[in-house]
């Protein structure tokens, strides 16, 4: 998945040799990393950890499954992360360790926090300190060399950036339990690397999107409910800004910090396009011949970050570039939902109807219809835009074109 090497060479080589522990490699984009690392079929072994909350699913292993190759390398474990008997003997085994897991959606935070600090927060020290233990079983000659640790974190550390960009020396300013319990996480990374000398390397994903992402979030949620004909829920005034980061894109970023990134090192990984919400509804909605008439403008989430955006120059510097722009991303992640009905319906089972009405009940009962988005004539500098398309680098052409930053 790396589309360029620095110069030193890689400081993990995946093949043959090497075993990766996959936390979280049930969700949706630990599973998009697990089906690209072993469909390449170079020999890497991968076992998956997963407690199998309501937003993880063997489903999503499934490709890796139906092939006897691929599947021979994988090994599926039901476990806590916050479990140390469960953690320990799998973390001796591993070459390396990529933590993705988490409670990720930033609404659940709000109804219920506390399940995201236990995995968030005691799930990561429990991980690090199965790291810790066989840091001192190589010291005692009893392994190899101890594992890298890679922790999944996000742009939601920064809290919301108004104008300007991020850098990975930005301060932290987590707004919202989820994204609290986000930097609490990756500073207890960077506290084992600066105490203890583990192998770190810590990577901050933008909003990402693609097939399989559970229907709890912006665009699977707004494209099954319009594919349903049920109305789009818009926060607020809709014009948020988000940076939308393909999952291969976000996946394939993750395996080259794994392998080139400097220990230590935190890196930021942009998105390939930054666009209102509304702009992300309105395209949406043309690709599945929709109405606008469906979107409601309901009452805000409390604390809702207006705007996330980083800079890219570090991860460009170790040699990735992103793939795939927002139009092709969002192409065929609709061609994805559309082909894999019976995937999205189970999604949409068990508690799906209780948290709905809990997080969408009253706000759909005061939401209102929303204007629709006054198309711009096409001027020499290119395509007509949706309204609310103006801001700091809005709708520019540069975010179209990918890792164009
Ligand atoms: P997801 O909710 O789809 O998947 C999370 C997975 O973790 C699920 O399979 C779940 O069963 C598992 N899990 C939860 N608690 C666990 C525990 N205690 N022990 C073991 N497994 C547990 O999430 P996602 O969207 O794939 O996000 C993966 C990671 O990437 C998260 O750490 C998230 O914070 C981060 N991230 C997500 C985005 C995004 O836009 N989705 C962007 C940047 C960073
Ligand atoms: O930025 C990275 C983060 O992106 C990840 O760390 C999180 O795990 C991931 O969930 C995501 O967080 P967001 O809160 O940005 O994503 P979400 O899809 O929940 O919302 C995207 C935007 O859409 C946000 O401005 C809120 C808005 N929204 C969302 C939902 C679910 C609505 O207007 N209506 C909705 O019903």
């Amino acid at each position: 998945m790396s589309t360029g090497e620095p110069s030193g060479g890689p400081v993990l080589r995946l093949g043959p040799e090497t075993h990766l522990l996959v936390t979280g490699g049930a969700g949706f984009i630990g599973s998009c990393f697990v089906r690209e690392v072993l469909a390449r079929r170079d020999g890497t072994r991968i076992t998956v950890l997963d407690k199998l909350t309501y937003a993880g699913s063997e489903e999503n292993l499934a490709p890796v499954r139906a092939d006897p190759e691929q599947a021979a390398r994988f090994r599926f474990v039901r476990g806590d992360i916050a479990d140390p008997e469960a953690v320990r003997p799998l973390v001796a085994e591993a070459d390396a360790v990529l933590n993705f897991a988490a409670e990720s959606h930033v609404d659940r935070s709000i109804l219920d926090p506390e399940a995201f600090l236990r995995t968030g927060v005691i799930g990561v020290h429990v991980l690090l300190e199965a790291c810790r233990g066989e840091y001192e079983r190589a010291a005692a000659g009893e392994r190899g060399r101890p594992p890298r640790f890679l922790q999944v974190s996000t742009d939601e550390v920064y809290g919301s950036i108004e104008v300007g960009v991020a850098t990975e020396e930005t301060p932290l300013a987590p707004r919202s339990p989820y994204a609290a319990a986000k930097a609490a996480g990756e500073l207890l990374v960077r506290a084992y690397h600066v105490t203890y000398g583990l192998d770190v390397v810590i990577t901050r994903g933008a909003n990402t999107y693609g097939p399989y992402q559970h229907p709890e979030k912006l665009i699977p949620l707004f494209l099954t409910n319009a594919l349903e004909s049920e109305p789009l829920p818009l926060y607020g005034d809709g014009l948020q800004r988000r940076d939308w980061l393909y999952v291969t894109d976000h996946a394939g970023a993750i395996e080259h910090v794994l392998r080139f990134g400097e220990p230590g090192g935190i890196y930021n990984l942009p998105g390939s396009g930054e666009r209102t919400n509304r702009e992300v509804v309105a395209a949406l909605l043309d690709l599945l011949e929709r109405p606008w008439s469906l979107v409601r403008s309901v009452p805000d989430r409390p604390g809702h970050d207006r705007r996330y955006a980083m800079d890219g120059a570090r991860l460009a510097a170790l040699g990735w570039r992103n793939r795939v722009s927002f139009e092709e991303g969002l192409r065929r992640t609709v061609d994805w939902f559309r082909a894999n009905e019976a995937w999205w319906r189970a999604m949409r089972s068990g508690d799906w109807a209780a948290y709905y009405e809990r997080q969408y009940g009253a706000r759909l009962a005061a939401g209102r219809p929303v204007e629709p988005p006054v198309e711009e004539p096409v001027g020499p500098m290119g395509r007509a835009k949706a309204a609310g398309g103006s801001g700091p680098r809005g709708g520019s052409a540069e975010g179209d074109v990918p890792g164009g930053r």
